[in-house]
């Protein structure tokens, strides 16, 4: 199929230009005869790279009752996702070659919109981690989460990073410390209000893990990938590690949500919802450019789950379909620069975790592109999610500025809210 997208606001990471945009097969190419093209008028409208959402849980193997991959990137699609890189906490846990291998085989040919693998790391599977192909990123639970992954134990650490550098994929870890986590349940097990998850798992969980992380990573000089930022205090040990081999992301809902917003299950998540003031501190992190890209930790479990007790609830929240416009209402309302938006959502990832093809808008790259309307109004309901979770903490939002047409290696795959036929998603290289 080709594309001709005629006088549209193209929007890099790097600048903004007004000009036409040709798609050919799956790439974005020079200028053909439009004749033999389906013409879309971009006046008015932006062109953005497809955006890439670095951090998801599809739910596949094991808990497709909550999301599969099918409505997992749909979901996404509609938001404006183009490419996911799905988390290896799956039942069972993504942590060997031939688990991935089925995984892959599971998955392939039911995607609306690209994908990669994350995968787990146990302390004890280094071998696996080097016979696994195609893996996008190592994941390190230095705390306990979702599901059974976890390497609590400091020694095993230096091996993971290691291993990971020698098969050049960043080691991405979800930094809380789960001595102090288990100590910390003990002390407050007597309370069953919901804000007693930020207070167990709180910020001095999260800097003495991201600590130790960065002084293994500076001693073996791996790549080294930060999840979910939510504090302060991590803001500060990034600010003075920098260097071009670390780099971190920051979830919606840490950026939209405090602590003081979480009155039942609904907003349970790991890491947990933070002060107003941390949550200051990320916006500014986000803004000046210490977090370089934002990824959604898309963490679908059902209305009947989250309705449950703190205790009893899962701990996760959905967010790939919500991710760009709630990002586009920031730029719409001068809150962040649409070119710097483009960085965070699509240019950053496609650097970070080297996926090819991807992250910019010129002739020879992929098209993944999703038109934007910057006037286009529109509130979340519960009616529109599509996840199979049913649910989103965004309901009620009030949003300016939406995707419209999503573009998936040169196929329209959703189009004014309308999913069209095509299944165009395939593993990144
Ligand atoms: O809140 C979370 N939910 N944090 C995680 O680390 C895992 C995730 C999930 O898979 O449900
Ligand atoms: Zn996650």
């Amino acid at each position: 199929m080709k594309l001709v997208f005629k006088n549209v606001t193209i929007v890099n990471a790097y600048g903004r230009e007004v000009r036409d945009v040709f798609v050919s097969g799956d790439k974005i190419v020079s200028p053909f005869d439009e004749e033999d093209a389906r013409v879309i008028n971009g006046e008015g409208k932006f062109l953005i790279p497809g955006v890439i959402d670095p951090h998801v849980h599809f739910r596949e193997p094991g808990a497709t009752l909550k999301e599969d991959f099918e409505s997992g990137s749909l979901a996404a699609a509609v938001g404006g996702v183009t490419t996911v890189l799905d988390m290896p906490n799956n039942s069972p846990a993504i942590t060997t070659a031939e688990l991935l291998e089925e995984k892959r085989d599971l998955v392939k040919g039911r995607s609306h919109v690209n994908y990669g693998f994350h995968f787990g790391a146990t302390g004890d599977n280094n071998e696996e981690i080097k016979k696994a192909r195609g893996i996008k990123g190592v994941k390190v639970y230095m705390g306990s989460s979702t599901g059974d992954l976890l390497v609590s134990d400091s020694k095993k650490w230096v091996d993971i990073f290691k291993t990971a550098k020698e098969v050049d994929v960043p080691v991405v870890v979800h930094a809380e410390n789960e001595e102090r986590i288990r100590s910390r349940m003990d002390e407050f097990s007597g309370r069953t209000d919901a804000h007693v998850h930020t207070e167990i798992r709180d910020c001095e969980c999260a800097k003495i893990a991201l600590s130790s992380a960065i002084a293994v990573r500076k001693k073996v000089g791996n790549k080294l990938h930060v999840a979910h930022m939510s504090c302060a205090e991590e803001v500060l040990l990034i600010k003075n590690n920098l260097d071009s081999r670390l780099s971190c992301e920051a979830t919606p809902h840490h950026l939209f949500f405090s602590e003081e917003d979480m009155v039942d299950s609904f907003l349970k998540m790991n890491p947990p919802l933070r002060s107003a003031e941390d949550m200051r501190t990320l916006w500014e992190a986000v803004r000046g450019g210490t977090v370089n890209c934002l990824a959604t930790d898309h963490a679908p479990h059902t209305v009947e789950e989250k309705s449950r007790s703190y205790l009893e609830a899962p701990a996760g929240v959905p967010g790939v379909e919500f991710l760009l416009p709630l990002m586009l209402n920031e730029v719409k309302q001068n809150m962040l620069g649409f070119e710097q938006l483009v960085g965070l959502l699509s240019a950053e990832a496609a650097r970070i975790f080297g996926l090819k093809g991807k992250g910019e808008i010129c002739e020879g790259m992929d098209a993944d592109l999703v038109l934007v309307d910057m006037e286009k109004e529109m509130k979340i309901t519960r009616n529109m999610v599509r996840s199979k979770c049913g649910w989103s903490p965004y309901e009620g939002y009030l949003l300016k500025g939406w995707p419209v047409i999503t573009v998936v290696n040169g196929e329209i795959v959703v189009e004014q809210g309308k999913v069209t036929e095509a299944m165009p998603g395939r593993e990144v290289d």
